[in-house]
């Protein structure tokens, strides 16, 4: 949580994100804690790409990570069904990060919209947007399984 802490502070203390944490997420988890998870997942393969020699921008994992659902908070006002929401959050949660991140790059932008591939057409194109999506999924996973078990 340390790293995180360092990194993504201002977004973790940003009004959004603490709307955040009343977003309903996966049935028994909620947007902030998703996305922390998914920046913990972001790290994990960070490191592990790291033995390969693989370097990835770790502070702009983290930092997308924190961002990446954040166009869900208020869902059901915002999105029709489950599938609209699916399909225009990430453009969505791209636009409040620009408020939140002032200055943030075109590649973290291009990053957040392509979290949701291959259920979106966008495609990530660089190896932070790929860890993002993979990082997205792992963490979905992890928060459906603390609903079954
Ligand atoms: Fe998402
Ligand atoms: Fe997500």
């Amino acid at each position: 949580m340390r790293i995180i802490r360092k990194y993504g502070n201002d977004i973790l203390a940003s009004d959004k994100f603490k709307d955040a944490r009343k977003q309903i997420h996966h049935y028994k988890s909620n947007v902030a804690s998703h996305s922390v998870l998914t920046a913990i997942s972001g790290l994990r393969i960070c490191h592990a790409l790291r033995k390969f020699g693989i370097k990835v921008d770790m502070r702009r994992v983290v930092r997308t990570a924190l961002l990446h659902d954040l166009g869900m908070v208020g869902r059901d006002d915002l999105y029709r069904n489950s599938y609209e929401c699916c399909l225009r959050h990430p453009v969505n949660s791209a636009n409040i990060s620009k408020q939140i991140w002032k200055g943030i790059d075109e590649k973290s932008v291009a990053a957040i919209k392509s979290h949701m591939w291959p259920l979106s057409l966008h495609v990530p194109k660089t190896r932070e947007a790929f860890v993002l999506c993979m990082a997205d999924k792992a963490a979905s996973i992890k928060d459906l399984i603390k609903k079954t078990l």
